[in-house]
């Protein structure tokens, strides 16, 4: 099957559970758990891990305590620890902490931006005035997103340009990666395909990401999609926690251990061990006091599949 035939040894994974698994959580998480997540994660050997969000606590109350996660975290050596930043308030919160990294986020579509941040699109790259350019010339990297890709929970389809100009100005303004965002998780291969072909055709694969919301179940197909097409980093979170509080009906992100286990199979490396990932699954799932639909214990049945 041609699909199969070019996919690449190695896949990086940028792992969001402790900020978009968590940020739509009703029930306010313990600061203290919130970090006991984060030191699961690095021991199952995650390299990149976006920790919080600054953004208005009014508009998200989970992540109010993201000084002090940021703060009580540490990244070994070889870890980076990212946060979520909306506006210049929260980039001097973030570099106050010790971030050396910052996420910028938009939407491609109006509706959902304007949800989203309370700014048009426009208006928010100019809000960003304040984010990428000071903080790459402090040094800091600075990873960008564009959410609403595949689809907009308010406007429906949403077409390829629009996005395609965002991730291009993005990249242009600073940003190491533009991660796409389907967050409603409403993506079918030939659509990712579609959208790839478009992107690719102006950005080299290496400076993409896909972040896919599994809502239908259709997060791993895309991946695969994606793989076949070069791209090597994918966001996930453990237990497949996660969804935007302002996008109705966005469900879980793809789940780690979902990723981690079918990369696994297919012989692609990731640095990840899935045991000690089951393990932060476990960490997760405690943390919300419900089961997650990520959370299947495949370590054990490893040899049997493999
Ligand atoms: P606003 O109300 O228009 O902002 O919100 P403002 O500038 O008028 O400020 C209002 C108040 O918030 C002021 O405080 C500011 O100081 C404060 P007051 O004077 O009322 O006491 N404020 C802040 N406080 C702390 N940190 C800050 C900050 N900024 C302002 N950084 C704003 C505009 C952008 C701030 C707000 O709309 C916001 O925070 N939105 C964030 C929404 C969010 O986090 N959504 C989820 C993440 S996006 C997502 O999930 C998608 C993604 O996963 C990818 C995908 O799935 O596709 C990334
Ligand atoms: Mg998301």
């Amino acid at each position: 099957m041609k699909i199969l035939d070019h996919l690449p040894s190695r896949v990086s994974i940028y792992e969001v559970s402790p900020r978009d698994g968590l940020q739509n959580e009703a029930a306010q998480v313990a600061t203290h758990s919130k970090v006991r997540l984060i030191e699961a994660l690095v021991r199952s050997g995650l390299k990149r891990i976006e920790i919080t969000s600054f953004v208005s606590p009014k508009w998200v109350p989970q992540m109010a305590d993201a000084d002090q996660v940021a703060h009580m975290a540490e990244a070994p050596e070889g870890v980076t620890f990212s946060a979520l930043v909306p506006n210049g308030t929260g980039l001097v919160r973030a570099q106050k902490a010790g971030l050396g990294e910052v996420a910028v986020f938009l939407s491609a579509s109006q509706t959902h931006n304007l949800k989203n941040v309370n700014k048009t699109i426009e208006q928010t790259l100019t809000a960003f005035d304040r984010v990428i350019e000071p903080a790459v010339a402090a040094g800091d990297r600075v990873r960008g997103y564009v959410s609403t890709v595949w689809g907009c929970p308010y406007e429906g389809d949403v077409a390829v340009a629009d996005s395609l100009r965002l991730a291009k100005t993005l990249l242009a303004r600073g940003c190491y990666q533009v991660s796409l965002g389907d967050t409603i998780g409403v993506g079918t291969p030939l659509q990712t395909r579609r959208i790839l072909d478009a992107m690719l055709a102006e950005i080299p694969p290496e400076r993409i990401a896909l972040h896919l919301h599994d809502t239908r179940g259709t997060a791993l197909a895309n991946v695969l999609v994606g793989l076949s097409m070069g791209i090597t980093t994918f966001d996930a979170a453990v237990g497949g926690l996660g969804g935007c509080p302002y996008a109705p009906g966005a469900a879980g992100n793809l789940a780690t251990e979902d990723l981690v286990y079918c990369l696994d199979g297919m012989g692609i490396e990731t640095g990840v061990d899935l045991e000690q990932l089951w393990q932060a699954g476990q960490v997760a799932e405690a943390l919300v006091g419900r089961k997650l639909p990520g959370k299947v214990h495949t370590a054990g049945v490893r040899s049997l599949t493999h």
